[in-house]
C-alpha cells in the first residue's frame, strides 16, 4: 500500500484536481458507460470525484468509493455530486449484485501491490457486478518504463494555488524491483517552510499478469488496449486499458 498523504492530507488534496486535469483517459471512461445508459456504476478509488461526477450528470447512477476522507470532502462538494451515492471505505464495502459497470481510473488498480490484495479487490468487484456486468481499469504497462521519466532530478514545479498560495513540488524514484516502483513525493510550502513527504509503492503488472489475475477471479477479458483510442497494446501511451466482464 502507498503512504497516500496524496489523497489523505487536505493540503495537497487541494492539488490533485490542478495536476489531474479531465483528459482522454476520462473520455475513454465516460464512452464506455456511455454505451449503456442510465448504467450502475461503481466508481472504485474515486478520490475526489472528477469522473464519478461527470458519470452522474451524464444520468448513470454512481456509486464512488474511496478511503480518503479527505479527497471524498472535495468530491462531495462539487457541483452535481448530491447525485452521487459516496461510500468512505473500500471495495468489501461496495453492495453485492448491484453494479453494470465497475471502474478503477488514474491507475488506481496499482495501488494493490501485494498479487492477495489484487486478488481480494478483483473478488469483491466480482461480486459487486450484475451477471454480465463490465470492469474497466487502466495500469501502467511496464514494458513502457513510465517511470524513467517521474524523477525530476533538480527541477521543482512551482505551481500557484486559485488562493494565491504558492508551492514547489517534486520526486525522487527510490527503487524498481519485481514490478515494483518505490518513489517519493516532496510538496513545499515557502508560506510555512513545511516540507510534506509521500512515499508510494505502485505494482507495475504485465499484460499477462493482469489477464491472469482475471481469469483466475472469474472474469472474461474482452479487450486489453494499449492507450485511449483503441490502440494495440504497445503502441499507445504506455498504458494498459482492460476491458472485462463477468461472464452471464
Ligand atoms: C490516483 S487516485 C485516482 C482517483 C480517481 N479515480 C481519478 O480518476 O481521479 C487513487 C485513489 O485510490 C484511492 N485508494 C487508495 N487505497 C484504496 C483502496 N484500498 N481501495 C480503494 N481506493 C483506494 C485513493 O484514496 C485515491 O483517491
Amino acid at each position: 500500500m502507498t503512504g497516500q498523504a496524496e489523497y489523505n492530507d487536505p493540503r495537497l488534496v487541494a492539488l490533485y484536481d490542478l495536476q489531474n486535469r479531465w483528459s482522454a483517459d476520462d473520455g475513454f471512461f465516460l464512452a464506455l458507460a456511455n454505451g449503456q445508459p442510465g448504467s450502475r456504476i461503481l466508481d472504485l478509488g474515486c478520490g475526489t470525484g472528477r469522473l464519478t461526477v461527470a458519470l452522474a450528470l451524464a444520468r448513470h447512477r454512481v456509486t464512488g468509493i474511496d478511503p480518503a476522507r479527505a479527497s471524498l470532502d472535495v468530491a462531495q462538494a462539487k457541483p452535481g455530486a448530491e447525485a452521487v451515492r459516496w461510500i468512505h471505505g473500500t471495495a468489501e464495502d461496495a453492495p453485492e449484485g448491484a453494479f453494470d459497470l465497475a471502474l478503477m481510473t488514474s491507475h488506481v488498480a496499482q495501488i494493490f501491490v501485494e498479487d492477495a490484495a489484487w486478488a481480494e479487490v478483483l473478488g469483491h468487484l466480482h461480486r459487486a457486478l450484475v451477471s454480465g456486468g463490465r470492469l474497466a481499469f487502466d495500469s501502467r504497462d511496464p514494458a513502457a518504463r513510465g517511470w524513467e521519466v517521474w524523477d525530476s532530478g533538480d527541477e521543482h514545479e512551482h505551481l500557484t494555488l486559485p488562493d494565491g498560495q504558492e508551492l514547489d513540488t517534486w520526486t525522487k524514484v527510490e527503487g524498481v524491483a519485481d514490478g515494483r516502483v518505490t518513489f517519493t513525493g516532496y510538496t513545499h510550502f515557502p508560506a510555512s517552510g513545511e516540507t510534506v513527504v509521500d512515499r508510494s509503492t505502485l505494482r507495475f503488472r504485465t499484460e499477462a499478469e493482469l489477464r491472469r489475475s482475471l481469469v483466475v477471479a472469474g472474469f472474461e477479458v474482452e479487450r486489453i488496449y494499449g492507450g485511449w483510442h483503441a490502440e494495440r497494446v504497445g503502441e499507445g501511451c504506455g498504458e494498459l486499458v482492460v476491458v472485462a466482464r463477468k461472464p452471464r
